[in-house]
């Protein structure tokens, strides 16, 4: 069995492409590796929260995963501030990372770009950090989007270097997961591209019935087929996308078969998506409120994970503290 690192950002809420994206994939890991499952919230200082927001985006993005399905039995769930060993390694790591490499990433530079008044030291180490995250727990496989690509490789980089220089062969080179075709891209509703976090243009777990017709009946669309059996334009496509993960066969046939035939009106199609999507989403908002409610539970599951969690860190810590030469008298 693989171990498996990921780390999830306390920020936003998951929209459909998440639900369909990465989460499908998580609830797939979590059966057949072992995971480890955190919220980054040292990450999440370097734009420097509030108290009462940190908390309050931690607590919804775990309540928000414990309802897809992420189980804490099958996967360790942690906070990584409830884990201080990371923050060791990654002091120990930092010795050998480079100013030079660290400021040449294309993310800090982007973040330097668009916030030039918050160029902070974490910012700058922020692989370094995401590297410990990884290698701590000696992860084989990270599933990983394009844009954290770099900071694996990173992470690999900082991995050999430490194994170069006190010539061992300790920590694993972590490797993208590699989902293959599997993934269903989910639109957004605004005619191209996916449905994005800052786009504006998602349907959420936690959307309200009323808010998720007001979304989808605000969809792009166009005047309609005027052809039989036409081919679809993409804001059309789309919208049959989303019908196709959330409608019944005979209401996807349904409304295929209309446009096919040029009788199609977009009005009773994204009442009826609208409909469907909120039949879907409605027991993931509910389940979501209910742990959100139950401190209790949260509580189980946050400490379950930390001490899961260290249990693994601790001893990548003792075994690195040796291997770099700290010794008690
Ligand atoms: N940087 C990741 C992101 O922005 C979050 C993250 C932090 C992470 N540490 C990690 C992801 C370790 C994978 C592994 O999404």
């Amino acid at each position: 069995m693989e171990t498996v690192v990921s780390g999830i950002r306390p920020t936003g809420n998951l929209h459909l492409g998440n639900y369909f994206g990465a989460m499908k994939n998580f609830l797939k890991m979590q059966n057949e590796n072992n995971c480890f499952f955190f919220i980054a919230d040292y990450h999440s200082l370097t734009t420097h929260p509030t108290p009462a927001d940190l908390h309050g985006s931690v607590k919804q993005v775990l309540a928000e995963y414990l309802a897809c399905g992420l189980d804490p039995e099958k996967a360790t769930i942690y906070l990584q501030s409830d884990v201080p060993e990371v923050i060791e390694l990654y002091l120990l790591l930092n010795m050998n990372a480079y100013v030079g490499e660290l400021e040449r990433t294309t993310s800090f530079k982007d973040k330097v770009r668009k916030n030039p008044e918050n160029v902070n030291a974490g910012l700058l180490t922020y692989p370094v950090l995401m590297a410990a995250d990884i290698i701590i727990h000696n992860a084989a496989k990270v599933p990983v989007g394009k844009d954290q690509e770099q900071n694996l490789e990173m992470a690999r980089k900082f991995a050999r270097r430490f194994n170069n220089m006190y010539n061992v062969e300790y920590f694993t080179e972590p490797q993208p997961f590699n989902f293959g075709e599997s993934l269903i891209k989910i639109p957004g509703l605004d005619g191209t591209g996916k449905m994005g976090k800052s786009e504006g243009n998602g349907i959420f777990l936690i959307d309200e019935e009323k808010d998720i017709r007001k979304k989808v009946m605000r969809a792009v669309t166009d005047s309609g087929p005027t052809e039989m059996n036409s081919k679809m334009p993409e804001p059309i496509e789309n919208l049959f996308t989303l019908l196709n993960v959330v409608s019944e066969k005979s209401t996807i046939d349904f409304f295929k078969e209309k446009y096919a035939t040029c009788e199609i009106r977009y009005g009773d199609l994204k009442k009826q998506l609208a409909e469907d999507i909120n039949l879907f989403v409605a027991p993931i908002r509910e389940k979501i409120n209910d742990i959100k409610s139950n401190d209790d539970y949260l509580r189980k599951v946050a400490h379950m994970g930390a001490e899961k969690a260290r249990e693994s860190a601790s001893k990548t810590i003792k075994d690195v503290r040796k291997i770099i030469g700290f010794k008690s008298f």
